[in-house]
Protein backbone atom coordinates (compact mmCIF):
# COMPACT_ATOMS: atom_id res chain seq x y z
CA UNK A 1 0.00 0.00 0.00
CA UNK A 2 1.22 3.35 -1.24
CA UNK A 3 1.57 5.63 2.18
CA UNK A 4 3.43 8.56 2.17
CA UNK A 5 5.63 7.17 4.84
CA UNK A 6 6.55 4.23 2.51
CA UNK A 7 7.34 6.32 -0.91
CA UNK A 8 9.87 8.36 1.32
CA UNK A 9 11.64 5.93 2.60
CA UNK A 10 11.88 3.30 -0.75
CA UNK A 11 12.58 6.83 -2.59
CA UNK A 12 15.60 7.61 0.08
CA UNK A 13 17.23 4.55 0.22
CA UNK A 14 16.79 4.30 -4.09
CA UNK A 15 18.33 7.63 -4.29
CA UNK A 16 21.27 6.80 -1.72
CA UNK A 17 21.94 3.58 -4.43
CA UNK A 18 21.82 5.39 -6.88
CA UNK A 19 23.84 8.32 -6.72
CA UNK A 20 26.25 7.66 -4.24
CA UNK A 21 28.68 10.21 -3.80
CA UNK A 22 27.90 12.10 -6.86
CA UNK A 23 27.02 15.24 -7.13
CA UNK A 24 23.49 16.71 -7.81
CA UNK A 25 22.34 19.90 -9.05
CA UNK A 26 18.59 21.53 -8.82
CA UNK A 27 16.51 24.48 -9.72
CA UNK A 28 14.19 25.46 -6.99
CA UNK A 29 11.56 27.82 -7.98
CA UNK A 30 9.82 28.36 -4.74
CA UNK A 31 6.88 25.73 -5.80
CA UNK A 32 5.64 22.54 -4.27
CA UNK A 33 7.30 19.69 -6.48
CA UNK A 34 10.81 21.34 -6.75
CA UNK A 35 11.16 21.97 -2.77
CA UNK A 36 9.89 18.59 -2.12
CA UNK A 37 11.96 17.06 -5.11
CA UNK A 38 15.23 19.13 -2.94
CA UNK A 39 14.05 18.31 0.41
CA UNK A 40 14.17 13.79 -0.34
CA UNK A 41 17.56 14.66 -2.50
CA UNK A 42 18.56 16.23 0.87
CA UNK A 43 17.84 13.37 3.21
CA UNK A 44 19.41 11.53 0.64
CA UNK A 45 22.81 12.77 -0.15
CA UNK A 46 23.04 16.29 1.93
CA UNK A 47 25.42 18.65 1.03
CA UNK A 48 26.13 16.81 -2.32
CA UNK A 49 22.47 18.16 -3.52
CA UNK A 50 23.51 21.76 -4.68
CA UNK A 51 20.23 24.24 -5.05
CA UNK A 52 19.64 27.07 -6.75
CA UNK A 53 17.26 29.81 -6.31
CA UNK A 54 17.04 32.76 -9.12
CA UNK A 55 16.01 36.30 -9.13
CA UNK A 56 14.71 37.08 -11.55
CA UNK A 57 13.11 40.12 -10.64
CA UNK A 58 9.56 38.68 -11.38
CA UNK A 59 8.55 37.13 -8.61
CA UNK A 60 5.58 38.46 -5.47
CA UNK A 61 6.60 41.31 -3.62
CA UNK A 62 9.69 39.82 -1.10
CA UNK A 63 9.10 36.56 -2.06
CA UNK A 64 12.71 35.91 -3.10
CA UNK A 65 13.92 36.74 0.62
CA UNK A 66 11.08 34.82 2.49
CA UNK A 67 11.56 31.82 0.24
CA UNK A 68 15.00 31.47 0.27
CA UNK A 69 15.21 31.58 3.78
CA UNK A 70 12.78 29.11 4.32
CA UNK A 71 14.89 26.77 2.13
CA UNK A 72 17.79 27.51 4.60
CA UNK A 73 15.83 26.95 7.66
CA UNK A 74 15.21 23.30 6.39
CA UNK A 75 19.03 23.25 6.02
CA UNK A 76 19.14 22.72 2.00
CA UNK A 77 22.67 23.57 0.47
CA UNK A 78 21.13 26.52 -1.67
CA UNK A 79 22.67 29.32 -3.47
CA UNK A 80 20.80 32.66 -4.12
CA UNK A 81 21.20 34.47 -7.08
CA UNK A 82 20.08 38.02 -7.57
CA UNK A 83 19.74 37.91 -11.51
CA UNK A 84 17.32 40.29 -12.15
CA UNK A 85 18.86 43.45 -14.11
CA UNK A 86 19.79 40.93 -17.06
CA UNK A 87 16.05 39.83 -16.73
CA UNK A 88 15.03 43.18 -17.33
CA UNK A 89 17.49 43.85 -19.93
CA UNK A 90 16.93 41.14 -21.93
CA UNK A 91 12.63 42.33 -21.69
CA UNK A 92 13.10 45.94 -22.66
CA UNK A 93 10.57 47.33 -25.41
CA UNK A 94 9.84 43.82 -25.87
CA UNK A 95 5.72 43.70 -25.81
CA UNK A 96 4.95 40.24 -27.39
CA UNK A 97 3.11 37.28 -24.87
CA UNK A 98 5.56 34.64 -26.52
CA UNK A 99 8.69 36.98 -26.89
CA UNK A 100 8.40 37.78 -23.70
CA UNK A 101 8.44 34.08 -22.15
CA UNK A 102 11.09 33.21 -24.73
CA UNK A 103 13.77 36.00 -23.59
CA UNK A 104 12.78 35.11 -19.92
CA UNK A 105 13.32 31.28 -20.83
CA UNK A 106 16.70 32.04 -22.41
CA UNK A 107 17.98 33.88 -19.37
CA UNK A 108 17.06 31.54 -16.81
CA UNK A 109 18.69 28.98 -19.04
CA UNK A 110 22.09 31.10 -19.09
CA UNK A 111 21.72 32.06 -15.45
CA UNK A 112 21.34 28.32 -13.83
CA UNK A 113 23.80 27.11 -16.61
CA UNK A 114 26.44 29.61 -15.16
CA UNK A 115 25.15 28.38 -11.39
CA UNK A 116 25.92 25.06 -12.36
CA UNK A 117 29.52 25.73 -13.67
CA UNK A 118 30.41 26.40 -10.50
CA UNK A 119 29.50 23.24 -8.97
CA UNK A 120 32.81 21.24 -9.37
CA UNK A 121 32.29 17.75 -10.23
CA UNK A 122 28.59 17.63 -10.43
CA UNK A 123 27.12 14.69 -12.74
CA UNK A 124 23.15 14.91 -12.40
CA UNK A 125 20.28 17.17 -12.62
CA UNK A 126 17.65 16.74 -10.09
CA UNK A 127 14.36 17.90 -11.69
CA UNK A 128 10.71 18.06 -9.57
CA UNK A 129 9.18 16.22 -12.96
CA UNK A 130 5.72 14.96 -11.58
CA UNK A 131 3.85 12.18 -13.63
CA UNK A 132 1.56 14.37 -15.42
CA UNK A 133 4.14 16.29 -16.56
CA UNK A 134 5.97 13.16 -17.83
CA UNK A 135 2.70 12.00 -19.79
CA UNK A 136 0.95 15.64 -20.75
CA UNK A 137 4.90 16.69 -22.05
CA UNK A 138 2.85 18.38 -25.07
CA UNK A 139 0.99 20.87 -22.91
CA UNK A 140 3.40 21.24 -20.15
CA UNK A 141 4.37 25.12 -20.05
CA UNK A 142 6.96 25.03 -16.91
CA UNK A 143 10.80 25.39 -17.62
CA UNK A 144 11.00 21.95 -18.96
CA UNK A 145 8.96 23.18 -21.50
CA UNK A 146 11.07 26.48 -22.06
CA UNK A 147 14.12 24.69 -22.23
CA UNK A 148 13.03 22.12 -25.28
CA UNK A 149 11.90 25.16 -27.05
CA UNK A 150 15.46 25.88 -26.65
CA UNK A 151 17.27 22.44 -27.93
CA UNK A 152 17.48 23.34 -31.55
CA UNK A 153 19.07 26.68 -30.82
CA UNK A 154 22.99 26.69 -30.27
CA UNK A 155 23.54 23.04 -28.87
CA UNK A 156 22.62 22.12 -25.55
CA UNK A 157 23.55 24.43 -22.40
CA UNK A 158 25.98 22.02 -20.15
CA UNK A 159 23.60 21.73 -17.42
CA UNK A 160 21.26 20.04 -19.91
CA UNK A 161 23.98 16.92 -20.95
CA UNK A 162 23.71 15.76 -17.06
CA UNK A 163 21.96 12.72 -16.06
CA UNK A 164 18.54 13.09 -15.05
CA UNK A 165 17.16 12.65 -11.16
CA UNK A 166 13.30 13.05 -11.11
CA UNK A 167 12.41 11.66 -7.70
CA UNK A 168 8.74 12.39 -7.82
CA UNK A 169 8.08 11.35 -11.53
CA UNK A 170 5.28 8.79 -10.27
CA UNK A 171 3.43 11.15 -8.36
CA UNK A 172 0.16 12.90 -8.43
CA UNK A 173 0.06 16.35 -7.48
CA UNK A 174 -1.98 15.39 -4.35
CA UNK A 175 0.73 12.85 -3.47
CA UNK A 176 3.46 15.08 -3.35
CA UNK A 177 1.73 17.32 -1.10
CA UNK A 178 1.09 14.54 1.48
CA UNK A 179 5.04 13.63 1.02
CA UNK A 180 5.76 17.43 1.28
CA UNK A 181 3.62 17.28 4.59
CA UNK A 182 5.16 13.71 5.81
CA UNK A 183 8.51 15.23 5.45
CA UNK A 184 8.10 18.59 7.48
CA UNK A 185 8.21 21.19 4.62
CA UNK A 186 6.60 24.57 5.57
CA UNK A 187 2.63 24.33 4.73
CA UNK A 188 2.88 27.93 3.45
CA UNK A 189 5.00 26.52 0.50
CA UNK A 190 2.47 23.18 0.06
CA UNK A 191 0.05 25.19 -0.19
CA UNK A 192 0.69 27.73 -2.64
CA UNK A 193 -1.37 28.97 -5.49
CA UNK A 194 0.12 27.37 -8.88
CA UNK A 195 2.87 30.49 -10.00
CA UNK A 196 4.02 30.98 -13.73
CA UNK A 197 7.61 30.64 -14.11
CA UNK A 198 7.68 33.98 -16.42
CA UNK A 199 6.05 35.25 -13.25
CA UNK A 200 4.69 38.67 -13.04
CA UNK A 201 6.17 39.32 -17.09
CA UNK A 202 2.64 37.58 -17.95
CA UNK A 203 0.48 39.68 -15.83
CA UNK A 204 1.89 43.20 -16.76
CA UNK A 205 0.38 43.67 -20.62
CA UNK A 206 3.10 45.10 -23.00
CA UNK A 207 6.45 45.85 -21.91
CA UNK A 208 7.92 45.52 -19.05
CA UNK A 209 9.48 48.10 -16.51
CA UNK A 210 11.43 47.53 -13.02
CA UNK A 211 8.28 50.24 -12.28
CA UNK A 212 5.72 48.46 -12.98
CA UNK A 213 6.74 45.38 -11.54
CA UNK A 214 6.91 47.15 -8.25
CA UNK A 215 3.48 48.37 -8.66
CA UNK A 216 1.90 45.17 -9.65
CA UNK A 217 4.14 43.68 -6.71
CA UNK A 218 2.50 46.35 -3.77
CA UNK A 219 -1.32 45.87 -5.04
CA UNK A 220 -0.37 41.84 -5.77
CA UNK A 221 0.31 41.45 -1.87
CA UNK A 222 -2.23 43.44 -0.34
CA UNK A 223 -4.86 41.51 -2.62
CA UNK A 224 -3.02 37.77 -1.62
CA UNK A 225 -2.80 38.76 2.19
CA UNK A 226 -6.35 39.64 2.04
CA UNK A 227 -7.83 36.38 1.04
CA UNK A 228 -5.58 35.05 3.52
CA UNK A 229 -6.38 36.95 6.08
CA UNK A 230 -9.93 36.60 5.38
CA UNK A 231 -9.35 32.39 5.08
CA UNK A 232 -10.20 32.49 1.26
CA UNK A 233 -6.82 31.59 -0.37
CA UNK A 234 -6.98 27.93 0.34
CA UNK A 235 -10.08 28.12 -1.19
CA UNK A 236 -9.31 29.58 -4.10
CA UNK A 237 -7.24 27.37 -7.02
CA UNK A 238 -5.15 30.01 -8.16
CA UNK A 239 -5.46 34.72 -7.79
CA UNK A 240 -2.86 37.23 -8.77
CA UNK A 241 -3.04 41.21 -9.67
CA UNK A 242 -2.54 42.27 -13.44
CA UNK A 243 -1.14 45.49 -14.27
CA UNK A 244 -3.29 46.73 -17.11
CA UNK A 245 -1.10 49.64 -19.06
CA UNK A 246 -4.38 51.71 -19.61
CA UNK A 247 -5.03 54.98 -18.03
CA UNK A 248 -8.14 56.38 -16.73
CA UNK A 249 -9.67 59.35 -15.00
CA UNK A 250 -9.89 59.52 -11.54
CA UNK A 251 -10.23 62.31 -8.66
CA UNK A 252 -8.30 62.37 -5.22
CA UNK A 253 -8.73 64.95 -2.84
CA UNK A 254 -9.57 68.27 -4.80
CA UNK A 255 -7.25 66.52 -7.73
CA UNK A 256 -7.99 65.14 -11.17
CA UNK A 257 -5.86 61.83 -11.95
CA UNK A 258 -4.88 59.85 -14.96
CA UNK A 259 -3.74 56.30 -13.46
CA UNK A 260 -3.33 52.99 -14.48
CA UNK A 261 -6.14 50.18 -13.75
CA UNK A 262 -5.71 46.77 -11.59
CA UNK A 263 -7.13 43.52 -12.43
CA UNK A 264 -7.82 40.82 -10.15
CA UNK A 265 -8.31 37.89 -10.76
CA UNK A 266 -9.46 34.43 -8.64
CA UNK A 267 -10.04 31.38 -9.94
CA UNK A 268 -11.24 27.81 -9.51
CA UNK A 269 -9.81 24.96 -10.99
CA UNK A 270 -9.07 21.38 -11.31
CA UNK A 271 -5.58 21.39 -13.22
CA UNK A 272 -5.88 24.79 -15.05
CA UNK A 273 -7.37 23.51 -18.02
CA UNK A 274 -10.81 24.57 -17.50
CA UNK A 275 -11.28 27.34 -14.67
CA UNK A 276 -14.32 29.62 -13.51
CA UNK A 277 -14.17 32.82 -11.77
CA UNK A 278 -14.51 32.64 -8.56
CA UNK A 279 -17.70 34.70 -6.71
CA UNK A 280 -15.50 36.26 -3.97
CA UNK A 281 -17.47 38.17 -1.26
CA UNK A 282 -18.37 41.98 -2.23
CA UNK A 283 -17.04 43.51 1.23
CA UNK A 284 -13.82 41.52 0.50
CA UNK A 285 -13.52 42.77 -2.83
CA UNK A 286 -14.05 46.03 -1.82
CA UNK A 287 -11.56 46.34 1.03
CA UNK A 288 -9.00 45.21 -1.53
CA UNK A 289 -10.38 48.14 -3.55
CA UNK A 290 -9.95 50.76 -1.28
CA UNK A 291 -6.27 49.44 0.12
CA UNK A 292 -4.89 49.48 -3.42
CA UNK A 293 -5.47 52.34 -4.55
CA UNK A 294 -5.21 54.56 -1.22
CA UNK A 295 -1.99 53.06 -0.90
CA UNK A 296 -0.50 52.15 -4.20
CA UNK A 297 0.96 55.04 -5.72
CA UNK A 298 0.25 54.68 -9.74
CA UNK A 299 -3.43 53.07 -9.68
CA UNK A 300 -6.60 54.85 -9.50
CA UNK A 301 -9.15 52.04 -10.02
CA UNK A 302 -9.59 48.56 -9.78
CA UNK A 303 -11.84 45.70 -11.36
CA UNK A 304 -12.27 42.26 -11.12
CA UNK A 305 -11.87 40.00 -13.81
CA UNK A 306 -15.46 37.59 -14.05
CA UNK A 307 -14.57 35.34 -17.25
CA UNK A 308 -14.23 31.45 -17.46
CA UNK A 309 -12.03 29.19 -19.29
CA UNK A 310 -12.80 28.59 -21.80
CA UNK A 311 -12.84 30.96 -23.41
CA UNK A 312 -10.45 33.59 -21.46
CA UNK A 313 -7.48 31.68 -20.05
CA UNK A 314 -6.23 32.12 -16.44
CA UNK A 315 -3.59 34.59 -17.31
CA UNK A 316 -3.93 37.88 -19.42
CA UNK A 317 -1.45 36.78 -21.51
P1 LIG B 1 -3.67 29.77 -18.89
O1 LIG B 1 -3.38 31.25 -18.87
O2 LIG B 1 -3.09 29.09 -20.10
O3 LIG B 1 -2.92 29.16 -17.63
O4 LIG B 1 -5.13 29.47 -18.72
C1 LIG B 1 -3.09 27.84 -17.17
C2 LIG B 1 -2.09 27.60 -16.05
O5 LIG B 1 -0.77 27.64 -16.58
C3 LIG B 1 -0.02 28.67 -15.98
N1 LIG B 1 0.81 29.27 -17.01
C4 LIG B 1 2.14 29.13 -17.11
N2 LIG B 1 3.01 28.44 -16.33
N3 LIG B 1 4.78 29.14 -17.74
C5 LIG B 1 4.34 28.47 -16.65
O6 LIG B 1 5.16 27.88 -15.93
C6 LIG B 1 3.97 29.84 -18.58
O7 LIG B 1 4.40 30.44 -19.55
C7 LIG B 1 2.57 29.82 -18.23
N4 LIG B 1 1.46 30.39 -18.81
C8 LIG B 1 0.40 30.04 -18.03
C9 LIG B 1 -1.03 29.63 -15.38
O8 LIG B 1 -0.49 30.38 -14.29
C10 LIG B 1 -2.13 28.68 -14.97
O9 LIG B 1 -1.85 28.08 -13.71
Amino acid sequence: DWTPDSFIETTIAELKAKLGDDKVVLGLSGGVDSSVAAVLLHHAIGANLHCIFVDNGLLRKDEFKSVLDSYKHMGLNIKGIDAKQRFYDALAGLTDPEKKRKAIGRVFIEVFDDAAHEVQGVSWLGQGTIYPDVIESVSVKGPSATIKSHHNVGGLPDFMKLKVVEPLNTLFKDEVRKVGAALGIDPNILGRHPFPGPGLAIRILGDITPEKVDILQQADAIYINNLRSAGVYDKVWQAGAIYLPVQSVGVMGDERTYENVICLRAVESLDGMTADWCHLPYDLLAKISNEIINNVKGINRVVYDISSKPPATIEWE
